[in-house]
Protein backbone atom coordinates (compact mmCIF):
# COMPACT_ATOMS: atom_id res chain seq x y z
CA UNK A 1 0.00 0.00 0.00
CA UNK A 2 3.07 2.45 0.86
CA UNK A 3 4.00 2.27 -2.57
CA UNK A 4 0.95 2.75 -4.18
CA UNK A 5 0.06 5.39 -1.65
CA UNK A 6 3.58 7.54 -2.87
CA UNK A 7 2.10 7.77 -6.37
CA UNK A 8 -0.53 9.31 -5.68
CA UNK A 9 -0.86 12.86 -6.46
CA UNK A 10 0.14 15.36 -4.40
CA UNK A 11 -0.91 18.42 -6.56
CA UNK A 12 -3.54 20.25 -4.03
CA UNK A 13 -5.90 20.78 -6.48
CA UNK A 14 -6.62 17.37 -7.30
CA UNK A 15 -7.76 17.00 -3.17
CA UNK A 16 -10.99 15.12 -3.81
CA UNK A 17 -9.11 12.99 -6.33
CA UNK A 18 -6.69 12.04 -3.61
CA UNK A 19 -9.64 11.45 -1.23
CA UNK A 20 -11.03 9.40 -3.46
CA UNK A 21 -8.07 6.92 -4.25
CA UNK A 22 -7.25 6.90 -0.37
CA UNK A 23 -10.93 5.89 0.37
CA UNK A 24 -11.68 2.90 -1.91
CA UNK A 25 -11.39 -0.35 -1.47
CA UNK A 26 -12.72 -3.15 -3.38
CA UNK A 27 -15.25 -4.95 -1.38
CA UNK A 28 -15.40 -8.75 -2.88
CA UNK A 29 -13.12 -9.42 -6.42
CA UNK A 30 -12.60 -12.86 -8.25
CA UNK A 31 -9.75 -13.77 -11.31
CA UNK A 32 -8.66 -15.63 -13.72
CA UNK A 33 -5.58 -15.99 -16.18
CA UNK A 34 -7.04 -15.72 -19.97
CA UNK A 35 -4.86 -17.18 -22.88
CA UNK A 36 -4.55 -14.98 -25.67
CA UNK A 37 -6.74 -15.69 -28.31
CA UNK A 38 -8.52 -14.80 -32.00
CA UNK A 39 -12.25 -13.65 -31.88
CA UNK A 40 -13.26 -17.01 -33.91
CA UNK A 41 -12.22 -19.13 -31.20
CA UNK A 42 -14.93 -17.98 -28.82
CA UNK A 43 -17.11 -20.48 -28.13
CA UNK A 44 -21.33 -19.44 -28.30
CA UNK A 45 -19.92 -15.84 -29.05
CA UNK A 46 -23.21 -13.72 -28.59
CA UNK A 47 -22.50 -11.55 -31.70
CA UNK A 48 -21.08 -12.29 -35.21
CA UNK A 49 -18.81 -9.85 -36.97
CA UNK A 50 -21.81 -9.74 -39.45
CA UNK A 51 -24.16 -8.18 -36.68
CA UNK A 52 -21.84 -5.56 -35.49
CA UNK A 53 -21.20 -4.33 -38.59
CA UNK A 54 -24.76 -4.03 -39.33
CA UNK A 55 -25.24 -2.02 -36.01
CA UNK A 56 -22.31 -0.15 -37.20
CA UNK A 57 -23.74 0.36 -40.13
CA UNK A 58 -26.97 2.31 -39.06
CA UNK A 59 -26.68 3.39 -36.51
CA UNK A 60 -23.85 5.81 -37.94
CA UNK A 61 -26.42 6.93 -40.43
CA UNK A 62 -28.97 8.11 -37.87
CA UNK A 63 -29.86 11.54 -37.40
CA UNK A 64 -27.78 13.68 -34.87
CA UNK A 65 -25.39 11.15 -35.42
CA UNK A 66 -21.90 12.25 -33.89
CA UNK A 67 -19.23 10.03 -32.14
CA UNK A 68 -19.10 10.67 -28.44
CA UNK A 69 -16.25 12.25 -26.44
CA UNK A 70 -13.05 10.60 -25.07
CA UNK A 71 -11.65 11.95 -22.76
CA UNK A 72 -7.88 11.50 -21.26
CA UNK A 73 -8.01 11.11 -17.54
CA UNK A 74 -4.21 12.30 -16.64
CA UNK A 75 -4.94 13.29 -13.04
CA UNK A 76 -6.09 10.11 -12.60
CA UNK A 77 -3.59 7.99 -14.53
CA UNK A 78 -0.85 10.04 -12.80
CA UNK A 79 -2.26 9.08 -9.45
CA UNK A 80 -2.92 5.36 -9.77
CA UNK A 81 0.24 4.71 -11.56
CA UNK A 82 -0.79 4.08 -15.60
CA UNK A 83 0.47 5.45 -18.44
CA UNK A 84 -3.20 6.57 -19.31
CA UNK A 85 -6.87 6.36 -18.93
CA UNK A 86 -9.13 6.77 -21.17
CA UNK A 87 -12.90 7.58 -20.27
CA UNK A 88 -15.61 7.23 -23.17
CA UNK A 89 -18.27 9.96 -22.60
CA UNK A 90 -21.89 8.48 -23.19
CA UNK A 91 -23.58 11.83 -21.81
CA UNK A 92 -24.03 13.29 -25.00
CA UNK A 93 -25.61 10.47 -26.96
CA UNK A 94 -28.35 11.16 -29.39
CA UNK A 95 -29.28 14.09 -26.58
CA UNK A 96 -30.50 10.75 -24.35
CA UNK A 97 -27.53 11.08 -21.62
CA UNK A 98 -26.48 7.35 -21.93
CA UNK A 99 -25.32 4.55 -24.23
CA UNK A 100 -28.72 3.14 -23.99
CA UNK A 101 -29.51 4.84 -26.67
CA UNK A 102 -27.47 2.65 -28.99
CA UNK A 103 -29.07 -0.72 -28.23
CA UNK A 104 -32.91 -0.75 -28.09
CA UNK A 105 -33.15 1.85 -30.83
CA UNK A 106 -30.78 -0.39 -32.94
CA UNK A 107 -32.87 -3.60 -31.86
CA UNK A 108 -35.96 -2.05 -33.16
CA UNK A 109 -34.81 -1.28 -36.44
CA UNK A 110 -33.13 -4.39 -37.28
CA UNK A 111 -36.07 -6.46 -35.66
CA UNK A 112 -38.36 -4.16 -38.45
CA UNK A 113 -36.50 -4.76 -41.10
CA UNK A 114 -36.41 -8.32 -40.83
CA UNK A 115 -39.81 -8.67 -39.70
CA UNK A 116 -41.06 -6.66 -43.05
CA UNK A 117 -39.05 -8.33 -45.05
CA UNK A 118 -40.66 -11.39 -44.14
CA UNK A 119 -44.03 -9.97 -44.37
CA UNK A 120 -43.77 -8.09 -47.91
CA UNK A 121 -41.55 -10.97 -49.40
CA UNK A 122 -38.59 -8.44 -50.61
CA UNK A 123 -35.16 -7.38 -48.70
CA UNK A 124 -36.33 -4.49 -46.62
CA UNK A 125 -33.02 -2.45 -45.31
CA UNK A 126 -32.65 -0.96 -42.05
CA UNK A 127 -32.39 2.40 -43.12
CA UNK A 128 -35.20 2.33 -45.48
CA UNK A 129 -37.36 1.68 -42.45
CA UNK A 130 -35.54 4.58 -40.64
CA UNK A 131 -35.80 6.88 -42.92
CA UNK A 132 -39.99 6.40 -43.08
CA UNK A 133 -40.37 4.30 -46.54
CA UNK A 134 -42.68 1.89 -44.42
CA UNK A 135 -44.07 4.14 -42.44
CA UNK A 136 -48.10 2.91 -43.30
CA UNK A 137 -46.89 -0.99 -42.15
CA UNK A 138 -44.50 0.26 -39.43
CA UNK A 139 -48.08 1.41 -37.71
CA UNK A 140 -48.81 -1.99 -37.51
CA UNK A 141 -45.98 -3.17 -35.46
CA UNK A 142 -45.74 -2.74 -31.79
CA UNK A 143 -43.24 -2.80 -29.27
CA UNK A 144 -43.33 -3.18 -25.56
CA UNK A 145 -40.48 -2.85 -22.75
CA UNK A 146 -41.05 -3.01 -18.95
CA UNK A 147 -38.27 -0.76 -17.56
CA UNK A 148 -37.45 1.65 -14.55
CA UNK A 149 -34.97 3.99 -16.39
CA UNK A 150 -32.89 4.97 -19.15
CA UNK A 151 -33.39 1.02 -21.65
CA UNK A 152 -36.99 2.34 -21.53
CA UNK A 153 -36.02 6.15 -23.10
CA UNK A 154 -33.74 4.07 -25.30
CA UNK A 155 -36.99 2.03 -26.64
CA UNK A 156 -39.44 5.03 -26.50
CA UNK A 157 -36.42 6.89 -28.75
CA UNK A 158 -35.79 3.83 -31.33
CA UNK A 159 -39.68 3.43 -31.51
CA UNK A 160 -40.13 7.16 -32.74
CA UNK A 161 -36.93 6.76 -35.23
CA UNK A 162 -38.75 3.63 -36.29
CA UNK A 163 -42.32 5.47 -36.59
CA UNK A 164 -44.10 2.29 -34.59
CA UNK A 165 -46.33 2.49 -31.49
CA UNK A 166 -44.60 1.88 -28.12
CA UNK A 167 -45.68 0.75 -25.30
CA UNK A 168 -44.21 0.90 -22.05
CA UNK A 169 -44.81 -0.54 -18.46
CA UNK A 170 -43.62 1.24 -15.42
CA UNK A 171 -43.58 0.06 -11.82
CA UNK A 172 -45.07 2.20 -8.80
CA UNK A 173 -41.73 3.84 -7.35
CA UNK A 174 -40.63 5.02 -11.00
CA UNK A 175 -40.06 9.18 -11.14
CA UNK A 176 -42.48 10.84 -12.88
CA UNK A 177 -39.51 12.80 -14.21
CA UNK A 178 -38.53 9.42 -15.99
CA UNK A 179 -42.38 9.23 -16.90
CA UNK A 180 -42.48 12.06 -18.81
CA UNK A 181 -39.04 11.67 -20.23
CA UNK A 182 -40.51 8.21 -21.65
CA UNK A 183 -44.01 10.17 -23.12
CA UNK A 184 -41.91 12.89 -24.31
CA UNK A 185 -40.90 10.23 -27.05
CA UNK A 186 -44.40 9.53 -28.01
CA UNK A 187 -44.65 6.17 -26.14
CA UNK A 188 -47.65 5.55 -24.14
CA UNK A 189 -46.38 4.80 -20.58
CA UNK A 190 -48.52 2.29 -18.16
CA UNK A 191 -47.91 2.58 -14.58
CA UNK A 192 -48.42 -0.49 -12.98
CA UNK A 193 -49.33 -0.64 -8.79
CA UNK A 194 -46.49 -3.35 -8.37
CA UNK A 195 -42.82 -3.66 -8.27
CA UNK A 196 -40.32 -4.09 -11.36
CA UNK A 197 -41.35 -7.66 -11.43
CA UNK A 198 -44.85 -7.07 -11.69
CA UNK A 199 -44.31 -4.50 -14.33
CA UNK A 200 -42.39 -7.59 -16.41
CA UNK A 201 -45.30 -9.73 -15.95
CA UNK A 202 -47.84 -7.86 -16.73
CA UNK A 203 -45.73 -6.60 -20.04
CA UNK A 204 -45.74 -9.97 -20.94
CA UNK A 205 -48.98 -10.85 -20.97
CA UNK A 206 -50.19 -7.70 -22.27
CA UNK A 207 -48.00 -8.18 -25.21
CA UNK A 208 -49.04 -11.89 -25.46
CA UNK A 209 -52.24 -10.90 -25.99
CA UNK A 210 -51.60 -7.81 -28.29
CA UNK A 211 -48.86 -9.29 -30.56
CA UNK A 212 -46.71 -6.47 -29.47
CA UNK A 213 -42.80 -7.53 -29.75
CA UNK A 214 -41.11 -7.06 -26.49
CA UNK A 215 -37.55 -5.48 -26.55
CA UNK A 216 -35.62 -6.59 -23.50
CA UNK A 217 -31.54 -5.72 -22.81
CA UNK A 218 -31.47 -9.00 -21.23
CA UNK A 219 -31.67 -12.76 -22.48
CA UNK A 220 -33.70 -15.93 -21.56
CA UNK A 221 -33.99 -19.03 -22.44
CA UNK A 222 -35.83 -19.01 -26.26
CA UNK A 223 -34.99 -14.82 -26.13
CA UNK A 224 -32.10 -13.82 -27.84
CA UNK A 225 -32.74 -12.41 -31.13
CA UNK A 226 -33.37 -9.11 -29.61
CA UNK A 227 -30.92 -8.97 -26.74
CA UNK A 228 -28.54 -9.81 -29.19
CA UNK A 229 -29.16 -6.74 -31.01
CA UNK A 230 -29.07 -4.63 -28.12
CA UNK A 231 -25.77 -5.61 -27.51
CA UNK A 232 -24.46 -5.18 -31.27
CA UNK A 233 -25.52 -1.50 -30.86
CA UNK A 234 -23.44 -0.92 -27.85
CA UNK A 235 -20.45 -1.88 -30.14
CA UNK A 236 -20.28 1.17 -31.97
CA UNK A 237 -18.67 2.66 -29.08
CA UNK A 238 -15.59 0.76 -29.10
CA UNK A 239 -15.75 1.51 -33.36
CA UNK A 240 -15.54 5.38 -32.25
CA UNK A 241 -13.15 4.01 -29.82
CA UNK A 242 -10.93 2.44 -32.03
CA UNK A 243 -10.46 5.60 -34.21
CA UNK A 244 -10.12 8.06 -31.02
CA UNK A 245 -7.83 6.42 -29.12
CA UNK A 246 -3.78 6.85 -30.99
CA UNK A 247 -2.86 3.87 -29.24
CA UNK A 248 -4.70 0.23 -28.09
CA UNK A 249 -5.45 0.00 -24.88
CA UNK A 250 -4.22 -2.84 -22.51
CA UNK A 251 -6.93 -2.87 -20.40
CA UNK A 252 -10.87 -2.49 -20.28
CA UNK A 253 -12.74 -1.90 -17.14
CA UNK A 254 -16.95 -1.77 -17.73
CA UNK A 255 -19.26 -1.97 -15.22
CA UNK A 256 -22.28 -3.96 -15.44
CA UNK A 257 -26.23 -5.16 -14.46
CA UNK A 258 -27.25 -7.96 -16.66
CA UNK A 259 -23.85 -7.99 -18.30
CA UNK A 260 -24.80 -6.94 -22.20
CA UNK A 261 -22.40 -3.69 -22.31
CA UNK A 262 -19.43 -5.55 -20.97
CA UNK A 263 -19.95 -8.68 -23.12
CA UNK A 264 -20.50 -6.35 -26.19
CA UNK A 265 -17.90 -4.15 -25.93
CA UNK A 266 -15.54 -6.94 -25.14
CA UNK A 267 -16.61 -8.85 -28.11
CA UNK A 268 -15.98 -5.58 -30.18
CA UNK A 269 -12.23 -4.95 -28.89
CA UNK A 270 -11.43 -8.77 -29.26
CA UNK A 271 -13.36 -8.75 -33.06
CA UNK A 272 -10.64 -5.43 -33.60
CA UNK A 273 -7.85 -6.41 -31.56
CA UNK A 274 -8.10 -10.26 -31.19
CA UNK A 275 -5.09 -11.84 -30.15
CA UNK A 276 -3.89 -8.61 -28.69
CA UNK A 277 -7.31 -7.81 -27.29
CA UNK A 278 -7.00 -5.66 -24.05
CA UNK A 279 -7.37 -7.57 -20.28
CA UNK A 280 -11.33 -7.45 -19.44
CA UNK A 281 -12.05 -6.05 -16.07
CA UNK A 282 -15.78 -5.97 -15.08
CA UNK A 283 -16.67 -3.96 -12.14
CA UNK A 284 -19.89 -3.76 -10.63
CA UNK A 285 -22.24 -2.98 -6.92
CA UNK A 286 -21.69 -5.01 -4.37
CA UNK A 287 -25.45 -4.90 -4.18
CA UNK A 288 -25.95 -6.58 -6.83
CA UNK A 289 -22.96 -8.74 -7.99
CA UNK A 290 -24.75 -11.38 -10.32
CA UNK A 291 -21.92 -11.60 -12.37
CA UNK A 292 -18.80 -11.87 -9.70
CA UNK A 293 -20.95 -14.77 -8.32
CA UNK A 294 -21.30 -16.27 -11.28
CA UNK A 295 -17.57 -15.98 -12.22
CA UNK A 296 -16.41 -17.07 -8.71
CA UNK A 297 -19.00 -20.18 -8.99
CA UNK A 298 -17.77 -21.28 -12.46
CA UNK A 299 -21.70 -21.08 -13.22
CA UNK A 300 -24.80 -18.64 -13.85
CA UNK A 301 -26.07 -17.82 -10.29
CA UNK A 302 -28.66 -15.78 -9.45
CA UNK A 303 -28.71 -12.83 -6.27
CA UNK A 304 -31.18 -11.58 -4.64
CA UNK A 305 -31.00 -7.61 -4.40
CA UNK A 306 -31.59 -6.74 -0.22
CA UNK A 307 -31.10 -3.57 -0.70
CA UNK A 308 -31.11 -1.08 -4.31
CA UNK A 309 -27.77 0.57 -4.99
CA UNK A 310 -27.63 3.68 -5.66
CA UNK A 311 -26.11 3.07 -8.98
CA UNK A 312 -29.46 2.60 -10.68
CA UNK A 313 -28.74 0.74 -13.97
CA UNK A 314 -26.47 -1.73 -12.37
CA UNK A 315 -29.43 -3.12 -10.08
CA UNK A 316 -29.99 -6.86 -11.97
CA UNK A 317 -29.82 -10.03 -10.07
CA UNK A 318 -29.40 -11.79 -13.25
CA UNK A 319 -27.07 -12.30 -15.98
CA UNK A 320 -28.02 -12.25 -19.70
CA UNK A 321 -27.79 -15.96 -21.29
CA UNK A 322 -26.02 -14.47 -24.43
CA UNK A 323 -23.26 -12.48 -21.79
CA UNK A 324 -22.51 -15.46 -20.11
CA UNK A 325 -20.37 -17.13 -22.27
CA UNK A 326 -18.30 -14.17 -23.40
CA UNK A 327 -18.21 -13.07 -19.78
CA UNK A 328 -17.00 -16.68 -18.68
CA UNK A 329 -14.35 -16.85 -21.67
CA UNK A 330 -12.85 -13.60 -21.87
CA UNK A 331 -13.24 -11.77 -17.84
CA UNK A 332 -9.30 -11.56 -16.36
CA UNK A 333 -11.17 -10.05 -12.88
CA UNK A 334 -14.54 -9.04 -11.36
CA UNK A 335 -14.65 -6.67 -8.53
CA UNK A 336 -17.85 -5.03 -6.51
CA UNK A 337 -17.52 -1.82 -4.92
CA UNK A 338 -19.54 -0.17 -2.65
CA UNK A 339 -22.19 2.35 -3.06
CA UNK A 340 -20.62 5.28 -0.45
CA UNK A 341 -17.87 5.74 -2.73
CA UNK A 342 -20.23 6.99 -5.31
CA UNK A 343 -21.02 10.26 -4.52
CA UNK A 344 -17.55 11.16 -3.66
CA UNK A 345 -16.32 9.86 -7.48
CA UNK A 346 -19.05 11.69 -9.02
CA UNK A 347 -17.99 15.08 -7.67
CA UNK A 348 -14.51 14.73 -8.97
CA UNK A 349 -16.06 14.63 -12.45
CA UNK A 350 -18.12 17.82 -11.86
CA UNK A 351 -15.16 19.40 -9.98
CA UNK A 352 -12.56 19.56 -12.74
CA UNK A 353 -10.43 16.65 -10.74
CA UNK A 354 -10.24 13.86 -12.96
CA UNK A 355 -9.54 16.08 -16.19
CA UNK A 356 -8.96 19.92 -16.37
CA UNK A 357 -12.46 20.22 -17.32
CA UNK A 358 -15.94 19.35 -15.70
CA UNK A 359 -17.23 16.43 -16.68
CA UNK A 360 -21.07 15.53 -16.27
CA UNK A 361 -21.27 11.94 -14.70
CA UNK A 362 -24.06 10.22 -13.27
CA UNK A 363 -24.31 7.52 -10.99
CA UNK A 364 -23.43 4.49 -13.32
CA UNK A 365 -20.81 6.38 -15.07
CA UNK A 366 -18.41 6.56 -12.36
CA UNK A 367 -17.28 2.63 -10.73
CA UNK A 368 -14.48 2.55 -13.75
CA UNK A 369 -12.38 4.99 -12.28
CA UNK A 370 -13.37 3.30 -8.23
CA UNK A 371 -12.29 -0.40 -9.70
CA UNK A 372 -9.25 0.80 -11.24
CA UNK A 373 -7.84 3.23 -7.66
CA UNK A 374 -9.11 -0.19 -5.80
CA UNK A 375 -7.53 -2.91 -7.77
CA UNK A 376 -4.18 -0.68 -7.86
CA UNK A 377 -4.32 -0.83 -4.38
CA UNK A 378 -4.33 -4.08 -4.11
CA UNK A 379 -1.04 -6.11 -5.01
CA UNK A 380 -1.83 -9.41 -5.63
CA UNK A 381 -4.82 -8.35 -7.73
CA UNK A 382 -3.00 -5.31 -9.57
CA UNK A 383 -0.16 -8.41 -10.39
CA UNK A 384 -2.95 -10.85 -11.54
CA UNK A 385 -4.55 -8.23 -14.12
CA UNK A 386 -1.14 -7.35 -15.36
CA UNK A 387 -1.91 -3.42 -14.50
CA UNK A 388 1.37 -0.87 -14.46
CA UNK A 389 3.22 2.26 -15.43
CA UNK A 390 2.63 0.54 -18.98
CA UNK A 391 -0.70 0.02 -19.21
CA UNK A 392 -3.09 2.46 -21.00
CA UNK A 393 -6.65 1.90 -19.45
CA UNK A 394 -10.15 2.25 -21.17
CA UNK A 395 -13.17 3.00 -19.08
CA UNK A 396 -17.06 4.06 -19.34
CA UNK A 397 -18.89 6.76 -18.80
CA UNK A 398 -22.10 5.18 -19.51
CA UNK A 399 -24.33 8.17 -18.47
CA UNK A 400 -24.66 11.59 -17.33
CA UNK A 401 -27.30 13.04 -15.56
CA UNK A 402 -30.04 10.68 -16.59
CA UNK A 403 -32.08 11.20 -13.39
CA UNK A 404 -31.50 15.02 -12.51
CA UNK A 405 -32.86 15.27 -9.37
CA UNK A 406 -30.55 12.10 -8.45
CA UNK A 407 -27.56 13.47 -9.97
CA UNK A 408 -27.95 17.26 -7.86
CA UNK A 409 -28.71 15.46 -4.71
CA UNK A 410 -25.51 13.02 -4.69
CA UNK A 411 -23.20 16.02 -5.87
CA UNK A 412 -24.27 17.66 -3.00
CA UNK A 413 -24.17 14.94 -0.57
CA UNK A 414 -21.36 15.80 2.01
CA UNK A 415 -18.11 13.24 1.50
C1 LIG B 1 -26.24 3.81 -17.35
C2 LIG B 1 -26.08 2.34 -17.36
N1 LIG B 1 -24.87 1.82 -17.22
C3 LIG B 1 -24.65 0.50 -17.26
C4 LIG B 1 -25.68 -0.40 -17.39
C5 LIG B 1 -25.38 -1.87 -17.38
O1 LIG B 1 -25.62 -2.51 -18.61
P1 LIG B 1 -25.95 -4.05 -18.64
O2 LIG B 1 -27.23 -4.25 -17.88
O3 LIG B 1 -26.06 -4.39 -20.08
O4 LIG B 1 -24.82 -4.76 -17.97
C6 LIG B 1 -26.96 0.10 -17.54
C7 LIG B 1 -28.09 -0.81 -17.72
O5 LIG B 1 -29.24 -0.41 -17.80
C8 LIG B 1 -27.18 1.50 -17.51
O6 LIG B 1 -28.40 2.05 -17.63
Amino acid sequence: MATRDSKINNDSENIMLEKLIQQTELTHFWSQHIEPSPYSSLQNPALSEELMQRAVNAVTQWPGYTPTDIHALTPVAKACGVRAVFYKDESARFGLGSFKALGGAFAILDWAASTLTEQLGKPVSIESVRSGEYKEQMKNLTVATATDGNHGRSVAWGAQLAGCPCEIFIHRDVSVGREQAMAEFGANVTRIDGDYDESVRVCATQSANNDWQIISDTSWPGYNAIPRAVMAGYTVMVEEMASQMDTSPTHVIVQAGVGGLAAGVMSAWWKTLGENAPKFIVVESDRAACIYQSLDANAVTAVRIAEETVMAGLSCGEVSELAWPVLQQGVTAAVCIADDLVPLAMQCFANAQVTDKAIEAGECAVPGVIALAGIMKNEKLRQQCGLDETSVVQIFGCEGATDRAVYDELLAQPT
